[in-house]
C-alpha cells in the first residue's frame, strides 16, 4: 500500500507536468526537447535580405541558365552526332587546346582510370577484382572510332559499362574524349612525327 501511494503520487506528478499546463499561456518559449527543423537559417522568397547587394533574398538566374524542359538543341556538341542524323561526328566539335587536355586528363583520372587504366589499356584496378572485359583504347577499332561515338559511350554507357552522362557534363565529356585521343596517339607515334633535325638522335642499333 505504501508503494502504491508513492507510485500514484509519482504518476500524478508526471501526468500533471506533461498535460496539466496545456492551454495555459506563457510568454516564455516552450521547452523543446527535439527542435527538429522548426527554426532554420533560410531565406524566404521575396523577403528583404541584407546579404546580397540587391537587398533581396530572391536572386536573378545566373547568366546562361537553361530552364528545365527547355528545347534540347540537336547539335553535334550536345549529341556527338551530325544534326538530324544518327551519324557520329568524326572529330571533336570543340577547339582542342592544352587547357582542354589538362581538364580531360583530370576528369579521365577520376572517372575512367579505375576500369580503363591510366594509360587506357583496359587494365585498371577493378580488373583485379573481377571486372575482366574492360576495353583497351589501343584496339584498332577504338582508335578508328568516331569521336562522337566515344562521347556517346561516355554519355550512355555500353554493355557492362555504366553511363557517365550524369556525372560528367558536356564540355568535360569532350575534354575526356580529347585526352583519350592523346592516350591513343601516345602509342601510334612514328619517326616522321619528329622534326628532321632530331631524327638522327633516335637511331637505335
Ligand atoms: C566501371 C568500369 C568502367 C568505367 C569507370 C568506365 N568504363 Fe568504359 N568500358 C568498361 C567496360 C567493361 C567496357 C567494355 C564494354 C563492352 O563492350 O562490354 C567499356 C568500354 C568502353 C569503350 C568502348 C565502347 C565500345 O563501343 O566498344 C569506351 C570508348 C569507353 N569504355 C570509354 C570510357 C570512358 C571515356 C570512361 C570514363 C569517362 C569510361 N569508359 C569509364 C568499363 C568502364
Amino acid at each position: 500500500m505504501r508503494y502504491f501511494l508513492t507510485a500514484l503520487v509519482l504518476l500524478l506528478v508526471v501526468v500533471v507536468s506533461l498535460v496539466g499546463w496545456r492551454g495555459s499561456k506563457s510568454t516564455k518559449p516552450p521547452l523543446e526537447v527535439f527542435p527538429d527543423m522548426d527554426r532554420q537559417y533560410k531565406l524566404r522568397p521575396q523577403a528583404g535580405n541584407g546579404f546580397f547587394a540587391s537587398g533581396s533574398s530572391s536572386q536573378a538566374y545566373v547568366a546562361g541558365t537553361i530552364p528545365r524542359g527547355a528545347p534540347y538543341r540537336d547539335v553535334p556538341v550536345n549529341t556527338g552526332r551530325l544534326a538530324g542524323t544518327t551519324n557520329f561526328v568524326q572529330t571533336i566539335p570543340v577547339p582542342v587546346d592544352e587547357p582542354l587536355l589538362r581538364r580531360g586528363r583530370q576528369r579521365y583520372q577520376i572517372y575512367c582510370t579505375p576500369c580503363h587504366g591510366a594509360v587506357g589499356d583496359g587494365r585498371g584496378i577493378v580488373t583485379q577484382y573481377g571486372l575482366v572485359a574492360v576495353a583497351s583504347f589501343h584496339e584498332p577499332r577504338l582508335v578508328k572510332m568516331p569521336a562522337g561515338e566515344i562521347f556517346h559511350t561516355i554519355t550512355k554507357g555500353k554493355n557492362l559499362m555504366g553511363a557517365y552522362g550524369a556525372a560528367i557534363d558536356i564540355p568535360d565529356r569532350w575534354a575526356v574524349v580529347a585526352y583519350l585521343r592523346a592516350l591513343q596517339r601516345s602509342r601510334l607515334a612514328v619517326e616522321e612525327d619528329l622534326p628532321e633535325s632530331e631524327r638522327a638522335a633516335l637511331s637505335v642499333n
